[in-house]
């Protein structure tokens, strides 16, 4: 079997990409190990930078996100018992943010991919990646074989595609952190209607949403902790413990319908390149939660990448794929240091001593007073501009 462009992943890296490259006329194969309905059910991110709707609008995967998705202009920071309004609409003026699911958009891509007679082979096994650093570079996989141009690797940060590199190519950096994020979807209607990052003594609470019924949270716990030891009540009364902390703030409560835990840390391997196998996504990077940025990045990546192979089977130059990596570097850099910077602003660390405890509110008073200091957090977390346009 032959495509042009062989994709490991059916995550929205990889299933954006292939839906990119197939509007330009250049065919591919998508291989993902999980089944549809895991991929279609995986509750995970859910706000998207307002260039992450354009491209997907612009890739005509974008009706019922225009739909149902909730645009944000202002997210609230919570602490020392007042909230206090980032407002994107005087600080970045015309841009926002969507609330939609990241599941939402792999259901939209998916469905989109299959209409347009695409090729997306769901619970393969044993992806193999062979002779990247070829101009013959295939994929194997329960018997068969995918000869390709290039390999994609969309497998996330636990894929094949990055361990398959040989010792010594990429420089990995990382960073962990001490606590995890127990994630929370309910049914129950939003407390509120912007998103409220809330720093407690205690730790950091999220509340989020996903649609007028259904609320989405998040609370700092240790790292390694087991999700059996969250009873549904015990979440809620922290949930409430760390949120109402402000006058006439009431957290409506309502059946738990999913919780995990989720790991913290940020992680980059340079470059995002071996010969003909590029990735993109989780499967180069991870940022901790709190700036929103993951799915965000593996957006741009894509959008880079398909730039890149437009290009090259064009004019037959590898001029931008040459350039891919330091390109998508540039932006995941900055949303590592953004990425960061909120975790820290926001979250209570252990060792932390009670001048740091002091130094982290006055940061956050400086960022809820400074016009010029709200401004740095607003327009990274709408995203800042893309260098190119598709
Ligand atoms: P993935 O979504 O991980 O997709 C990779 C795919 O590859 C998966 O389907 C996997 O099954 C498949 N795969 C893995 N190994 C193989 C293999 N060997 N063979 C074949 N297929 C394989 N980001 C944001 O931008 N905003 C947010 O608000 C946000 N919140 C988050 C909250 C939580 C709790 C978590 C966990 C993440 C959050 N993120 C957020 C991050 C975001 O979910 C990820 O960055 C995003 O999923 C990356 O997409 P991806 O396609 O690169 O990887
Ligand atoms: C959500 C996730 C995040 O990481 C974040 O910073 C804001 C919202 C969410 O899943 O809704």
């Amino acid at each position: 079997m032959r495509t042009q462009v062989g994709i490991i992943g059916a995550g929205p890296a990889g299933l954006l990409l292939s839906h990119l490259l197939h509007l330009r006329g250049i065919d591919s194969v998508v291989l993902e190990r999980r089944s549809r309905e895991h991929v279609e059910r995986r509750v995970r991110a859910g706000v998207l930078e307002q260039g992450t709707v354009e491209t997907l609008v612009a890739a005509g995967v974008g009706e019922r996100l225009r739909r149902e998705g909730l645009v944000h202009r202002g997210i609230e920071l919570r602490y020392g018992g007042a909230g206090h309004r980032v407002p994107f609409e005087r600080l970045v003026p015309g841009r926002t943010v969507t609330v939609y699911g990241q599941q939402e958009v792999v259901k939209d891509l998916v469905a989109a991919r299959l209409a347009a007679g695409g090729d997306v082979r769901f619970e393969v096994d044993d992806v193999t990646v062979h002779d990247a650093d070829t101009d013959r570079p295939h994929l194997s996989f329960g018997g068969e074989r995918l000869d390709c141009d290039v390999i994609a690797g969309c497998d996330g940060f636990h894929g094949v595609s990055r361990s398959s590199i040989p010792e010594g190519v990429l420089t990995v950096h990382e960073r962990d952190y001490p606590f995890a994020w127990l994630g929370v979807l309910a049914r129950v209607r939003p407390s509120a209607e912007e998103l409220i990052y809330a720093r407690t003594e205690r730790g950091f609470a999220l509340h989020s949403m996903r649609s007028p019924e259904v609320s989405r949270f998040y609370l700092q716990v240790p790292a390694g902790e087991d999700i059996v030891d969250w009873p549904d009540e015990r979440i809620w009364a922290e949930l409430r413990t760390r949120l109402e902390t402000v006058p006439g703030f009431t957290l409506a409560t309502g059946e738990i319908l999913e919780k995990g835990v989720t790991p913290m840390r940020g992680f980059v391997a340079e470059p995002m390149r071996h010969g003909r196998l590029f990735l993109a996504g989780d499967a180069a990077h991870i940022v901790p939660p709190t700036g929103a940025k993951g799915l965000n990045l593996a957006v741009a990546d894509v959008r880079v990448l398909t730039e890149a192979l437009t290009h090259w089977y064009a004019t037959g130059s590898t001029g931008l794929l040459d350039d891919y990596s330091d390109t998508c570097l540039r932006r995941v850099w900055r949303a590592q240091h953004f990425s960061w910077w909120m975790t820290t602003l926001l979250h209570t660390f252990d060792s932390d001593d009670a001048y740091a405890r002091r130094l982290q509110v006055s940061h956050l008073d400086y960022v809820t007073s400074s016009e010029a200091a709200a401004t740095t957090l607003a327009e990274n977390y709408v995203g800042l501009p893309y260098e190119r346009d598709l």
